[in-house]
């Protein structure tokens, strides 16, 4: 009889935030799912000196069930924690993961063993592991598999060096860039939506949709992280990323099937036709200090980490364009921003008038404020409406701009995975179609590159906007220059 592979997940730099925060949590969940194989082990490895008993009292105070009352939560929570091992060492040291290696052979007991290590540590260090992973701590007769969390490099030239570095030690196969908003629920819809319906799928081009607007807004600063971000800012953090990954998906040609490579070739295609951004398609803003009631904000700059007079940009607009025969013309407004009024991650589309609508009367002169527009919010309170044109009932003739309205929390009892969950259920089983291949890293770093270039040098000054507000006016400009007007904002 052959026997069942084993699984050993291997957290690096477990006693991180993202680590606790995220990604034992999202282990758990998949254990708790019965997701996990039935010979799987979970190790902790970093610097910081502690026991397996530690770990496990350090990870339980952040493993929750997704549901409270849920039964034989505790119980299993315990059996999941029975299986968790920490290893401390340093992150360059092969002797360290020679150690780390032992230990696995140890739990593995001979049988085929599959190593999926998760690279939770700072970008500087990345390089060491690898080596350290494949030198030391590969799986000699199963896969091994690593996922690596951006940043992947701050330009064009770092991003290209680092892939070089990575494919020294390790096949395009076994890496797995992870960006965890292709891992949210309605990213993960967006495909459903556009190609099996067909009241979407034929309206998906220039003809019918008049401009997309994908939106990124948190509620709080940069508190605690500053020393990080002053470094990348918000270009780097959301939009060269999550914001132009939801971007690829969306505007794809259908791929020939769900196969990875046949949707990770049609994104590529959609990164390739797009013009690198130009200073004049940007606004980038820096929040400030601002008082409210008796509370008082900090600014950016008032953190220590951060220099008194950087240029950072905590919030930026940008309009892209797609150069093909599907998307001509139709502008793709981003907007991302910390400490602004309110949390929140959409994407809208705006579609075109009716042509010779019957009842232009009755809208007036502003046909555009008529207009539908399909709305999904990713987060928080996840829903796809659709803003559609209503007779107001009664005798008269008035219309009424109202929703058609899928509320997930109402339709599917709010049971929705955490992205991380997904991700990494993905890449236990192989499953590359929501990871980054290195082609498509170096288009999008290929259409920042030059405006980061360009902020940098001329050391751009970030138009102010007080914490909690709603960002630069700057935005309503550049929006108004495309003839758009946010969809968030009306
Ligand atoms: C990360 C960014 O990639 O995404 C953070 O580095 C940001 O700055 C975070 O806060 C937002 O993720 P989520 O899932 O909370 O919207």
């Amino acid at each position: 009889v052959k026997e069942e592979p084993t699984l050993s997940i291997i957290v690096v730099g477990a006693s991180g935030d993202l680590a606790k925060k995220k990604i034992f949590p999202a282990l758990f969940a998949l254990f708790y799912e019965n997701c996990l194989p039935e010979n799987f082990t979970v190790f902790g490895f970093s610097r910081t000196e502690m026991n397996d008993e530690e770990l496990r009292t350090m990870i339980s105070k952040t493993l929750t069930c997704r549901i409270d009352q849920r039964e034989n939560c505790g119980e299993k929570m315990d059996h999941f924690l029975q299986r968790c091992f920490y290893h401390s060492g340093q992150y360059n040291s092969e002797d360290d993961f020679s150690g780390l290696d032992c230990k696995l052979k140890e739990k593995e007991a001979g049988r085929l063993p599959n190593r999926l290590f998760y690279l939770s540590i700072p970008p500087n260090i990345f390089v060491d592991v690898v080596r350290c992973v494949s030198h030391r701590a590969s799986s000699a007769s199963g896969w091994t598999r690593v996922i690596v969390e951006k940043p992947f490099g701050r330009d064009s030239d770092s991003s290209r060096e680092l892939t070089r570095s990575f494919k020294q030690y390790l096949s395009e196969d076994q890496i797995f860039r992870i960006d965890h908003y292709l891992g949210k629920e309605l990213v993960e819809n967006l495909s459903v939506l556009r190609f099996s319906n067909l009241v979407f799928e034929p309206l998906w081009s220039r003809n019918y949709i008049r401009n997309v607007q994908l939106i990124f807004s948190e509620d709080f600063g940069t508190e605690g992280r500053g020393g990080y971000f002053d470094n990348y800012g918000i270009i780097r953090d959301i939009m060269q990323n999550h914001l132009l990954q939801i971007l690829a998906l969306f505007a794809m040609e259908t791929p020939v099937s769900l196969d990875a490579e046949d949707i990770r070739n049609e994104k590529v295609k959609v990164l390739r036709s797009m013009k690198p951004l130009k200073l004049q398609d940007v606004v980038v803003g820096q929040y400030k200090g601002h008082s409210k009631g008796n509370k008082s904000y900090s600014g950016y700059t008032d953190d220590p980490t951060v220099p008194n007079n950087s240029v950072t940009p905590t919030f930026a607009a940008a309009a892209l364009f797609i150069d093909n025969a599907r998307w001509d013309g139709v502008p793709f407004l981003m907007k991302a921003g910390k400490a602004l009024h309110t949390k929140r991650a959409e994407i809208r589309v705006q579609f075109r008038h009716v042509p010779g609508n019957l009842y232009k009367k009755t809208f007036g002169t502003d046909l555009d404020k008529a207009t539908n527009e399909l709305v999904l919010r990713v987060q928080p309170d996840e829903a796809i409406y659709l803003k559609i044109n209503n007779k107001v009932p009664g005798l008269g003739m008035r219309l009424d701009r109202t929703d058609l309205n899928l509320c997930y929390s109402t339709r599917y009892r709010g049971e929705i995975p955490d992205a991380y969950e997904r991700l990494l259920l993905d890449a236990i089983e192989g499953e590359r179609r929501l990871f980054i291949r290195s082609d498509e890293l170096d288009a999008a770093w290929s259409l920042f590159t030059p405006l980061l270039k360009e902020l940098e040098e001329k050391k751009v000054a970030p138009e102010l906007y007080p914490y909690g507000s709603r960002g630069p006016v700057g935005a309503h400009y550049l929006a108004a220059k495309h003839n758009v007007r946010w969809g968030d904002l009306s």
